[in-house]
C-alpha cells in the first residue's frame, strides 16, 4: 500500500523492505560488525588494564553468560518483529519503544567517535611507510599526542580544529555514506563482501608475523599469565561484561537491525554462534597478535612488557608505531596492522548506522537515499566537529568508557529485566528462535536472560556507577566527566524518551501491510517444537 506521496514519486515513499539475500551474507556482515575496533584496538588495552591474562576469565564468563544469550535475545526481537530497533521493540510492547531511541542514540555517540579512530588508522597505514614518528623526539608517544592528535595540554572545551584529522574523517564518512545509501544487500552485504575477507587475510599475516618476533613468547606469556587478584575486582568483571556487549554488536540495537532483515526461515542459533565464535576467536587473535608485539618491544627495550606497554587508546597508536621502528618488515606490520583496523572498523561503523538510519527510515517512512543523507549527514557533520580538534582525544576516551560501561550495560540491563520479569517474553522469544534453528533454546538460556543476567549486570553496574562517581575517569577533571561522561549518558536517555513520544506518521512502517503478513506466517508456523539439542 504506497503512501499519497508515493505515487507522485516524492523520497517520503516506503519502500519493500530489504532481506540479505542468503544466511551467509548475513553471517557475514553479523561477523564484519562484531569484529572491528573493538577486537583489534579496545580489547588488547582493555584485557591489559584489567589483570591481562585474569581477563580471560571474566571475558569467558561474560560471552557464556551474557554475551551469547543477549544476542540470541537481539535475534529473536529483531526477527519476530521485523524492524529496527524502536520499531521492533514498539512492535513487541508499546511501552518497550524508548529501549529502541536508546540504543539508536548509543549508536549516535559510538558513530561519531568511531569514524574519528578509523581515520586515524588508515593515517597510521601512511606513517608506517614513512615512519613520520621517528622525527619526534620523544618517538611515537610524543609524534600521537602532539603531532598528530595536537592535543591540548589541559583537558578543556577550546576544540581547536586539527586539521590533519579533518581529512581522513571527513573522506570515511564519505564512503560510510556511500556504502549506507546502497541499501543492505548493494551496500552492506558489498562491503562485507570485500573488506572482510582483506581483513582475515591481512590480519593473519600480521598475527604470525609478530609471534615469531624476537621476545614474542614474553608477551604472551604476560597476556595468558592470570592475575587472579585482578578477579576480585568488580570493576574487572564490569569491563569484561561492558566489552563483550561493545564487541558482540549486541544490546545497542545492531544484532535487532540486522536480524530484521534475516529471511523467515532462517537458523539463528546456528549462525549466532558463528558469529560469536568467529568474533571471540578474533579477539584473542588480536590479543596475541598485540602481545607478541609488546614482548619483541619489551626485548628491544630490555626491560619486561608491563613497562613498555600503554595503557588506554594509546596501545595501539603508541606501542605498535614503535614497533613498526624496530621490527624487521615493521613497515608491513604497521600497513597490516593499521589497515586491519580501518577494514574492521569500517564493516562495523555501517552496521552502527544502519541502526540509526533503519530507525529513522520505519519512523518516517522515506525510502532509502533520503533517510540516509538526512539522518547520516548532520551525525557526520558533528563527528566532524569534534574529533578534529585538540580536545578530541579526551572526549573520544570519556564518550567510550561511559558508553560502553555504564550506557550499554545499563541498556542490556533495562532489557533483560522488561523481557524477561517485565513482559515474560522469553518463552515466547525462544519458541521463535526454535521453529527454524539447529540448536534449540531452553531453560538454560531463560534463566541466564530472565534470572542470572538481571542479578550479574545490576551488579556490575551498581560498582561501576559507584566506582565512576568515587573517581574521576582518567584524571579528567570532574566537571568534564560530569558534561560529557554522565551528562552524555544521562542525556541519551532523557532523548530516547522524548523520540519515543514523537507519534509515527502515517508514513512510517508502524503499520505496514508486508509486516501484518509476516505476522500472520509466523503465528501460523506455531507447530510443537522438534527435538533437538538444548542450550
Ligand atoms: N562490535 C564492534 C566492535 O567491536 C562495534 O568494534
Amino acid at each position: 500500500m504506497s503512501s499519497p506521496s508515493s505515487k507522485q514519486g516524492a523520497p517520503l515513499a516506503s519502500e519493500k523492505r530489504e532481506t540479505f539475500s542468503s544466511r551467509k551474507l548475513f553471517i557475514l556482515s553479523a561477523v564484519g560488525s562484531a569484529v572491528g575496533l573493538g577486537n583489534i584496538w579496545r580489547f588488547p588495552y582493555v584485557a591489559y588494564e584489567n589483570g591481562g591474562g585474569a581477563f580471560l576469565i571474566p571475558y569467558l564468563v561474560a560471552i557464556l553468560c551474557a554475551g551469547i544469550p543477549l544476542l540470541f535475545l537481539d535475534y529473536s526481537v529483531g526477527h519476530r518483529y521485523r524492524g529496527s530497533a524502536p520499531l521492533a521493540y514498539r512492535r513487541a510492547n508499546r511501552k518497550t519503544e524508548m529501549l529502541g531511541w536508546w540504543q539508536v542514540l548509543i549508536c549516535f555517540i559510538i558513530a561519531i567517535y568511531y569514524a574519528a579512530i578509523i581515520a586515524w588508522a588508515a593515517m597510521y597505514c601512511w606513517f608506517s611507510i614513512t615512519k613520520a614518528w621517528d622525527k619526534n623526539p620523544e618517538g611515537a608517544s610524543g609524534f600521537f599526542m602532539q603531532d598528530f592528535l595536537k592535543v591540548s595540554d589541559n583537558v578543556n572545551v577550546s576544540f581547536d580544529f586539527v586539521g590533519n584529522i579533518f581529512t581522513p574523517m571527513l573522506i570515511v564518512w564519505l564512503v560510510a555514506i556511500v556504502i549506507m545509501v546502497a541499501g543492505v544487500n548493494k551496500g552492506i552485504s558489498r562491503a562485507n563482501g570485500i573488506f572482510m575477507p582483506l581483513l582475515i587475510v591481512m590480519f593473519l599475516i600480521l598475527v604470525v608475523q609478530s609471534v615469531f618476533l624476537p621476545g614474542a613468547i614474553d608477551g604472551l606469556n604476560s597476556f595468558f599469565t592470570p592475575d587472579f587478584e585482578a578477579l576480585q575486582n568488580p570493576a574487572v568483571w564490569a569491563a569484561a561484561f561492558g566489552h563483550i556487549f561493545f564487541s558482540l554488536s549486541v544490546a545497542f540495537g545492531i544484532m535487532v537491525t540486522y536480524s530484521s532483515y534475516m529471511k523467515r526461515k532462517s537458523d539463528l542459533t546456528g549462525s549466532g554462534y558463528v558469529v560469536a565464535f568467529a568474533n571471540s576467536s578474533f579477539e584473542l587473535l588480536a590479543g596475541i597478535g598485540v602481545f607478541a608485539a609488546l614482548g619483541f618491544m619489551a626485548h628491544n627495550a630490555g626491560s619486561s612488557v608491563d613497562e613498555v606497554a600503554t595503557s588506554g587508546i594509546g596501545l595501539a597508536f603508541i606501542a605498535f608505531p614503535t614497533i613498526v621502528s624496530q621490527a624487521p618488515l615493521g613497515g608491513l606490520i604497521g600497513v597490516l596492522f593499521f589497515g586491519s583496523l580501518v577494514f574492521a572498523g569500517l564493516t562495523s561503523l555501517i552496521s552502527i548506522l544502519e541502526v540509526i538510519v533503519a530507525a529513522f527510515q520505519d519512523k518516517l517512512g522515506w525510502k532509502r537515499t533520503p533517510a540516509t543523507l538526512v539522518v547520516v549527514v548532520p551525525v557526520a557533520i558533528i563527528s566532524l566537529i569534534l574529533f578534529p580538534t585538540t580536545t578530541g582525544l579526551y572526549l573520544l576516551d570519556t564518550m567510550d568508557a561511559f558508553v560502553n560501561q555504564f550506557g550499554i550495560l545499563a541498556c542490556a540491563l533495562v532489557l533483560v529485566i522488561v523481557f524477561g520479569a517485565g513482559l515474560g517474553m522469553l518463552p515466547k522469544l525462544a519458541k521463535h528462535m526454535n521453529r527454524h534453528s539447529s540448536i534449540k533454546l531452553g531453560t538454560a538460556w531463560k534463566v541466564l536472560v530472565g534470572g542470572i543476567g538481571p542479578a550479574a549486570l545490576g551488579y556490575m553496574l551498581i560498582n561501576e556507577v559507584q566506582s565512576k562517581i568515587s573517581e574521576s575517569y582518567s584524571g579528567y577533571p570532574l566537571w568534564f566527566n560530569a558534561v560529557f561522561g554522565w551528562g552524555m549518558a544521562g542525556l541519551l536517555i532523557v532523548g530516547a524518551v522524548v523520540l519515543s513520544l514523537i507519534p509515527w506518521s502515517k508514513n512510517s512502517k508502524v503499520n505496514d501491510p508486508e509486516f501484518k503478513v509476516h505476522q500472520q506466517n509466523v503465528e501460523a508456523e506455531e507447530l510443537p517444537e522438534p527435538a533437538g539439542k538444548e542450550y
